[in-house]
């Protein structure tokens, strides 16, 4: 376990061998890189800008030929930098870190909001031949900003995908959370998968305890270290990098008093979540 710790946080430098635009604010990079090419979903990895900033970004998709892809919204200074990079530019990479999502039989939903949608597709893609049926919530606030529509269609062959925009310009016009209580009413569901804004996922944790469905959401804090030493990431008793990213219905019902309500700021003081 250390040795895998120490081979996978050492810095890697690689180049963009590809980018393509999701959204008008969502770009996606992929590039080579062994290690996180070993990734499995629900794992995150440290992107490096040189001269910028490191940042953690959750895996879109990892492949036997050393191809990794992350799906990156333009938010602030490291996310900016990163968007006006070309291919054949350098970046580096540390990762892959934390744990990933349990693969499940049966009945799943998945419900993402966002660049949340990025690992629950990777997830979709290697859950497809275990599942009976998948059903995919997706919300965003415009059509434009709904991202992996088409991709997720495909895997929703036995399922269904259920499209929500917060400005009613595609699908249902409301947030993700919205359709939940009448999905989960007229079906049974056997996983609860979802990933995105944590007010999103404390609805759909309230809604999976109410139901009595299991579920596991992947969390986003602070990262610096990657590897639980600096505490920049605590939720509860956890360290969101080592013990998470994602959590079980178990380890949510023990950081319920902080879950979708404060996280720590970048000066270590703690915010509210809005
Ligand atoms: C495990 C994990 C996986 C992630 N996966 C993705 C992903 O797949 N795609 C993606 O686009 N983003 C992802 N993020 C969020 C991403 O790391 C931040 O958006 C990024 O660090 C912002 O850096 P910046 O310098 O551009 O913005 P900053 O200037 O640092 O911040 C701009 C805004 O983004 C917010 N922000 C900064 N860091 C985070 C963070 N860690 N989590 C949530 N909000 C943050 C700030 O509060 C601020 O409002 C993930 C975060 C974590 C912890
Ligand atoms: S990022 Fe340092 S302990 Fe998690």
């Amino acid at each position: 376990m250390l040795a895998y710790l120490i081979v996978n946080n050492q810095l890697r430098t690689t180049r963009i061998s590809a980018i393509k635009i999701e959204s008008p604010t969502v770009k996606t990079f992929r590039f080579k890189d062994e290690a996180c090419a070993k990734a499995e979903p629900g794992q995150f990895l440290m992107l490096w800008i040189p001269g910028v900033d490191e940042i953690p970004l959750s895996i879109l998709d990892a492949d036997a030929k050393g191809n990794v892809s992350v799906a990156v919204k333009k938010v602030g200074g490291a996310t900016e930098a990163l968007h006006s990079k070309k291919r054949g530019e350098v970046i580096g990479v540390r990762g892959p870190f934390g744990n990933c999502f349990s693969i499940k039989a049966g009945r799943i939903l998945m419900v993402g909001g966002g660049t949340g949608i990025a690992p629950l597709l990777f997830l979709a893609r290697r859950i497809t031949s275990e599942a009976s049926s998948l059903t995919f919530v997706i919300g965003a606030k415009r059509k434009s900003e709904l991202l992996f529509l088409e991709e997720l269609e495909r895997f929703c062959n036995r399922g269904s995908v259920v499209a929500t925009t917060e400005d009613g310009s595609y699908g249902l016009k409301c947030l993700a959370t919205a359709p939940l209580e009448t999905l989960l009413t007229k079906k049974k569901f056997d996983m609860i998968y979802t990933c995105g804004p944590e007010l999103m996922i404390r609805n759909v944790f309230d809604q999976a305890e109410k139901h009595k469905v299991p579920m596991e959401a992947s969390l986003e804090r602070l990262m610096r270290c990657a590897i639980g030493l600096c505490g920049s990431c605590i939720i509860g008793k956890f360290r969101v990098c080592r013990d998470g990213p994602v959590f079980n219905s178990r380890q949510l019902r023990e950081v319920k008093s902080e879950l979708g309500i404060s996280k720590l700021g970048f000066d270590g003081n703690r915010i509210p979540i809005e």
